[in-house]
């Protein structure tokens, strides 16, 4: 079976492909290094677990959800398996893409063109249905699906009868077609959470998304010869070129998210690794990677296992409690796959677990073209920590597409057992509850003596956001925070804060009972002082029933006293 397949399939590739075959070794997979064939073997084994074949689907890893299909990891499995090629896997793959395509949103006039339901049990919008962006179709599915489809195109259409690729082919032109609907402009602020939900928020500074789309127009168009899709990607390549290198910044829009960046550098590595050969991603990619895996090097602690803070945007407080793409590419980078690396070390019972069903046997394979543009000392930081090897990170990010002077300002500092950040914005609206501007991470004492034993992980995070106007700073062991007014001249919706929230935990009950009434002062682990103007006496409570994206958290709560031009603040000494 998998002869007669493979022989059809040289047939379609010498007939169809554009693309020299020379690309398909780049993702074999017995080239890759032990740790990238360890997460690629382990987590198709675990995703395959949830193989329903009465469908041909997925069903959800996540917790939240059981019993329901799910359609984006289906799709990206189906190109693990493609890559995997066991026996049975290129069948089942092929049965999967065509049923996934199979589900595609076709009507053009249709602002979900060409994306694809959650699952296949869920109506097309509109009709016995809501048409509400991101809740009842997701336009970025576009982007996933049709990336990984892209890629298994160009290194596995050797495998596939002819009549899948074509239905692939039609899908990432629909995928593609529909990408375009998408530039339609919220405004400056395009992801704050009082954004325009009748517009979509698509722009270069949605740095994740944007990445995707643009490898999936170029290729795509080249593929197709559809040369308006081919143009359309050669401009927005530049166009987030030019929002990353914009003031020397060198810094995404979307900056530091264990989650988003690792979608950026997964997008990145396709760029560098599957553009076209005459199109100018493959040389803007190589740029903006690279300084990205700079910054990954300077923001990754591995002692803790964990990216520094400041999150422009995250899921959680620990990447070894909840999943994040980013803990997958640096899994794989790493020199063993017995290095600690930052990604939950039980699967069943971690957090967001619907990322790894998506993205670690995709990652394994791309991790050879990121190690190509990654400076060696970067690999030696993601792992370890050298002793004393303490480090800070100052960084400039544009906020947005439309008012270049709208910039926010990120500091780190990072020491033994021990993570600060803080960034400084200054904006019209209260950002979304997954923006972190300052956050403590530090080591908590062991609670085992097996030496493999990950460590524990505290945090104090300003979470969740109270204020538009933040300035956070991190220097080493101090973390200062205050709320003034804007200094924008645009700045007059900008208010004055009634609370001050922190998020605290990581820790358990018997190490904090005798101390929670200190707040911030008696978490355990860390030695910790506070000064603070214009706020007043902090609350502390635990909140059993609610929690950021499962980490459940201790919230110390200070009131502000000060009215502007008074401005509040607070200085958070720390020392382990
Ligand atoms: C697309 O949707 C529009 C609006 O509902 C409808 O008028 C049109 O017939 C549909 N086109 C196709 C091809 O189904
Ligand atoms: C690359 O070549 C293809 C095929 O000739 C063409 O359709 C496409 O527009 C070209 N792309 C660029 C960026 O020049
Ligand atoms: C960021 O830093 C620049 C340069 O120091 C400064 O002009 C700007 O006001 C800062 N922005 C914020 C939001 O603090
Ligand atoms: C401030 O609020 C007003 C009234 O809601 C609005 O018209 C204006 O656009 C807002 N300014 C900014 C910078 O968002
Ligand atoms: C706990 O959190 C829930 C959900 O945010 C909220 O509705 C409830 O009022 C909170 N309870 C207390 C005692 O703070």
């Amino acid at each position: 079976m998998l002869v007669s397949l493979l022989t059809v399939g040289l047939l379609a590739m010498a007939m169809q492909s554009p693309f020299p075959a020379a690309h398909a070794h780049e993702l074999s997979l017995e080239s890759l290094p032990p740790a990238a064939q360890h997460l690629f073997h382990s987590s198709m084994s675990y995703v395959s677990s949830y193989f329903d074949p009465s469908a041909s689907y997925l069903l959800s890893s996540d917790p939240g959800t059981p019993g329901a299909h799910d359609t984006r990891s289906s799709a990206m499995y189906a190109v693990g398996l493609l890559l995997r090629f066991d026996e049975g896997d290129v069948e089942r793959a092929v049965d999967i893409i065509e049923r996934v395509a199979g589900t595609q949103y076709a009507n053009a006039s249709m602002p979900w063109y060409g994306t694809y339901p959650h699952a296949p049990e869920e109506p097309t919008s509109g009709g016995y249905y809501g048409d509400v962006i991101y809740t009842n179709w997701d336009p970025n599915w576009r982007d996933f699906i049709g990336t990984a489809w892209c890629l298994a195109l160009a290194t596995r259409s050797h495998l596939l009868p002819s009549p899948t690729i074509k239905t692939i082919e039609r899908s990432l032109l629909l995928a593609a077609e529909g990408v375009l609907t998408r530039y339609q402009g919220r405004g400056p602020y395009a992801n704050a959470v009082n954004v325009d939900n009748t517009k979509d928020n698509y722009d270069a500074a949605y740095t994740n998304p944007w990445l995707m789309s643009t490898f999936l127009l170029s290729y795509v168009g080249h593929r197709m010869g559809r040369a308006d899709l081919s143009a359309r990607g050669e401009a927005d390549a530049r166009a987030i070129y030019e929002l990353f290198t914009y003031g020397g910044f060198d810094t995404f829009a979307e900056y530091n998210s264990g989650t988003y960046t690792g979608v950026d550098v997964y997008a990145l590595a396709l760029w560098i690794g599957f553009a076209p050969p005459n199109s100018t991603l493959k040389e803007y990619g190589t740029y903006m990677l690279r300084r990205t895996m700079e910054d990954l090097g300077t923001l990754y602690n591995a002692g803790l296992r964990n990216l520094a803070g400041p999150f422009d945007r995250t899921y959680g407080f620990d990447q070894t409690r909840y999943h994040s793409v980013l803990g997958y590419f640096i899994a794989s980078l790493l020199p063993s796959p017995a290095t600690p690396a930052p990604i939950p070390s039980s699967l069943p019972g971690s957090l967001h677990i619907n990322d790894y069903a998506c993205f670690p046997f995709l990652a394994a394979p791309l991790s050879g073209v990121v190690k190509a543009v990654t400076p060696g000392w970067v690999l030696d930081s993601f792992a370890r920590f050298e002793k004393g090897a303490e480090r800070t990170l100052k960084r400039q990010v544009r906020t947005n597409t439309v008012d270049p002077t709208a910039v926010r300002n990120v500091t780190a500092w990072l020491g033994d057992g021990i993570s600060i950040g803080g960034q400084s914005l200054d904006e019209p609206y209260v950002r979304q509850s997954s923006m972190v501007a300052a956050l403590i991470q530090w080591a908590l004492p062991p609670k085992s003596s097996t030496p493999s034993q990950p460590p524990r992980v505290g945090y104090i995070a300003l979470s969740p956001p109270t204020a538009s106007v933040v300035h956070a700073t991190a220097s080493p062991g101090i973390l200062e925070i205050s709320f003034p007014p804007s200094a924008r001249a645009d700045g007059t919706n900008a208010t004055l804060p009634s609370t001050v929230v922190f998020a605290g935990g990581g820790f358990e009950w018997a190490e904090y009972e005798h101390n929670a009434g200190k707040g911030l002062a008696g978490v355990p682990g860390l030695s910790v002082s506070v000064e603070t103007s214009g706020l007043g006496e902090a609350g502390v409570a635990y909140n059993g029933s609610s929690s950021f994206n499962g980490f459940h958290s201790w919230y110390i709560t200070y009131p502000v006293t000060a009215s502007w031009p008074d401005v509040p603040s607070i200085r958070i000494t720390v020392s382990r």
